[in-house]
């Protein structure tokens, strides 16, 4: 075989940045691992690249609710995910992260290409506003009763009960779950891009088989109902990008999202030194697969090709989607205890089983995959313990013991080891087609051969006779030598089995090209169990530890059910406290801040001096009821530079949120200037 023949970038999708991976995730970054681990396997180069999704008004507001910024929040969730995936064997050439200067810089490269090319447009619509919360609301964070069915607590987009879809405004009784107000109706601006633009290249595009039928005839439909714009922007508060030249005006995460594949890419150019245009030029005769959950397929099979296209850059080779796990028959369930995340599985078992259980799942369509617990224990124990390891521990104790653990230098037959080879070439097929099913009952069906072969030749009774011992090393030697080609076949879904095969049978690093070769008068190590059986208490166990878990998120949530009351801070030293110089202070004028829709600008007496301060209470106080009270501030505090001015200090307040205010005063009696401790 030809090496390097080909030069390939994969993905998987971007997983949000707003809470930890499950073994629903899994399932994409195992398939696409081992197709990108075969490839590598066969001698080509193929670079897996992934990101977190680190962007968007749900890891705004999560962070909000746990008192972080959004950088610390996603710095640490990349982190989890990171070891989460590595964990389960996933090999990331790169594992970046959308909220970096690569996908800021390609993200407005992008926007702008588009915009010269007059794929850009922009028109006020209305949207669901919070007036507390001050916020417009995606569609996700409102919740009412189903237009439908009526159903109560439906999301803004579909009703979980009946299963319509249908606009947030039609929602009854709708309210917002930032704030629980009821949302109101606001005109803003927005920036749209023009998909119909691309009509005839996405039909082209389509026809031209690069992506599965099933998805293909989705898309056409939608084509054939008219593309409508796609709206790419959001309004502050967002967490993402700004645009250029669109002050308050941000990019909606699911534009940036897919240019992270890029930014990710860019990133492993920049530390490799490879060159980014040679991958992704409009000409690039490289190739690009994204692999993706058929949830997700509009954005990459329509928004992504066309915002390429737009932009001057290559479109991806193939884009293809699988289908949803679901644990025994059903949908992933919090109370039943099935919906498990990554970090519970590892706790428990063993992930190459669960990346066993997959590819012997896995097909190249969209079809739901099962995971039955029951199923997933027996074709675990009887396919890996029972047939394929199985091999190596009835051969290498006597080879171990009575051959001073040398294989015999030469073997009597090839049969089997030649039938291994032929079948080499439709398992290879198979994974490069994603039909990994195949794959694995067509290895397992040669462990069934070499284990028969076993068998019948019965060395543990040949062993008794002294003048058949060659025999047995010929056996073993046999069943070793099969054994080890078996490992090739299986290292793209079992790469730590495979890493352990390997120091057992001293041999480095094999590749697929090595599956013809035998291994004659060669010294292996000793005998280690490579795998052992799932015990079913294991899997009791993990459903079990996946109900606590749900029970300590419903704690924490219940604690934090009241807005109006914030978990207490860290723990502070006298020392922290003495620093702060409380006084208190008059306030002698008030008046509105203009352009500003929360702040009073405030003049203060403090006896000594008088502050200028900046606070933002304008919901909650007019003005003129301000003037001439008393209150305390913080008259140590750094001045700080506003757009307005500078605030010299800062006054104290009760309630979070912006309606629900309470400036403190001092009982009567305080005097401006005074100490405050
Ligand atoms: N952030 C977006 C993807 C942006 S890609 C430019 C997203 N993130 S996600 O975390 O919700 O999902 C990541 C991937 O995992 C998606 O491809 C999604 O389809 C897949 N899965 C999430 N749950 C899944 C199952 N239960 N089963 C199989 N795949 C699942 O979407
Ligand atoms: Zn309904």
């Amino acid at each position: 075989m030809s090496s390097k023949s080909r030069q390939i970038v994969v993905t998987s999708a971007l997983p949000y940045a707003n809470g930890p991976i499950h073994i629903g995730h899994m399932l994409e970054y195992v398939q696409t691992d081992i197709w990108a681990r075969f490839q590598r396997l066969r001698g080509h180069e193929c670079i897996y690249v992934c990101a977190d999704d680190a962007h968007g008004t749900p890891i705004m507001l999560r962070a909000q609710a746990e008192g972080v910024t959004p950088e610390a929040l996603i710095e640490r969730m990349h982190k989890e995910h990171l070891q989460d995936f590595t964990d389960f064997g996933v090999a990331f050439d790169n594992y970046y992260s959308t909220h970096s200067d690569e996908n800021r810089f390609f993200a407005e490269y992008i926007y702008t290409q588009l915009k010269q090319a007059g794929h850009i447009r922009t028109r006020v619509i209305s949207q669901a506003y919070d007036p507390i919360a001050e916020m417009f609301l995606p569609d996700r964070f409102i919740k009412g009763e189903c237009p439908n069915c009526g159903a109560g607590d439906q999301y803004g987009d579909n009703c979980e009960n009946c299963g319509a879809t249908y606009d947030p405004t039609e929602l009854k009784n709708p309210v917002s779950v930032v704030s629980g107000e009821t949302p109101i109706e606001k005109d803003s601006e927005q920036y749209f891009f023009k998909l119909e633009d691309f009509e005839d290249m996405l039909k082209a595009w389509f026809a031209a088989g690069h992506v599965q039928t099933e998805i293909a005839n989705k898309m056409n439909e939608w084509l054939d109902e008219g593309l409508k714009d796609w709206d790419i922007s959001r309004n502050a508060p967002y967490w993402g990008f700004e645009i250029p030249d669109a002050p308050g005006k941000y990019f909606y995460v699911w534009l940036d999202a897919p240019i992270g594949y890029m930014a990710s890419f860019k990133n492993w150019c920049e530390t490799t030194g490879h060159d980014f245009d040679e991958y992704w030029n409009a000409e690039s005769k490289h190739e690009l697969y994204h692999f993706i959950g058929k949830d997700i397929a509009r954005f990459h099979t329509m928004f992504w090709p066309a915002m390429l296209h737009g932009a001057g850059f290559r479109k991806p080779s193939a884009v293809y989607c699988h289908g949803f796990l679901t644990v025994d028959g059903q949908k992933m369930s919090k109370s039943r205890g099935t919906f498990i995340m990554a970090r519970t599985y590892l706790e428990h078992l063993n992930p190459e089983y669960l990346r066993y259980y997959f590819a012997a799942k896995l097909g190249p369509g969209i079809d739901d995959i099962d995971l039955n617990l029951e199923d997933f224990t027996t074709r675990v124990n009887s396919d890996l313990v029972g047939k394929l390891v199985n091999i190596a521990s009835r051969c290498a104790g006597f080879i171990n013991k009575s051959f001073d653990g040398k294989l015999a230098a030469k073997l009597s037959s090839e049969d089997l080891s030649q039938k291994i080879l032929a079948a080499a070439e439709p398992v290879a097929d198979y994974y490069e087609n994603r039909e990994f099913g195949k794959a694995m009952r067509d290895i397992m069906a040669l462990a069934d051969k070499v284990n028969q072969y076993i068998d019948e030749k019965q060395p543990w009774v040949a062993i008794k006779d002294p003048a058949r011992a060659s025999e047995v090393q010929d056996v073993c030697s046999i069943g070793l030598n099969c054994f080890r080609q078996l490992i090739i076949l299986l290292k793209p879904v079992l790469p730590k089995l495979a890493a352990q095969s390997e120091e057992f049978l001293k041999v480095e690093n094999l590749v697929w090209a090595n599956l013809g070769d035998n291994l004659l008068d060669h010294g292996i190590n000793r005998f280690k169990p490579l795998m052992t059986r799932i015990e079913p208490v294991f899997i009791e166990r993990m459903i079990e530890a996946t109900k606590e878990d749900l029970a300590t998120e419903q704690k924490m949530q219940q604690t934090s059910s009241d807005p109006s009351i914030e978990a207490i801070a860290a723990e502070i030293d006298y020392d922290d406290f003495a620093k702060l110089d409380f006084r208190i202070a008059k306030i002698v004028a008030a008046k509105r801040v203009e352009k500003s829709d929360k702040l009073l600008q405030l003049t203060l007496d403090i006896g000594s001096e008088t502050r200028n301060v900046f606070a933002g209470i304008s919901n909650a106080y007019q003005p003129e009821d301000l003037e001439g009270k008393l209150t305390v501030m913080v008259a140590n505090l750094a001045p700080r530079k506003m757009r307005f001015g500078i605030s010299e200090g800062m006054v104290l307040a009760a309630g979070s949120g912006e309606t629900e205010l309470y400036i403190l005063s001092p009982d009567s009696g305080a005097k401006p200037g005074m100490r405050v401790s």
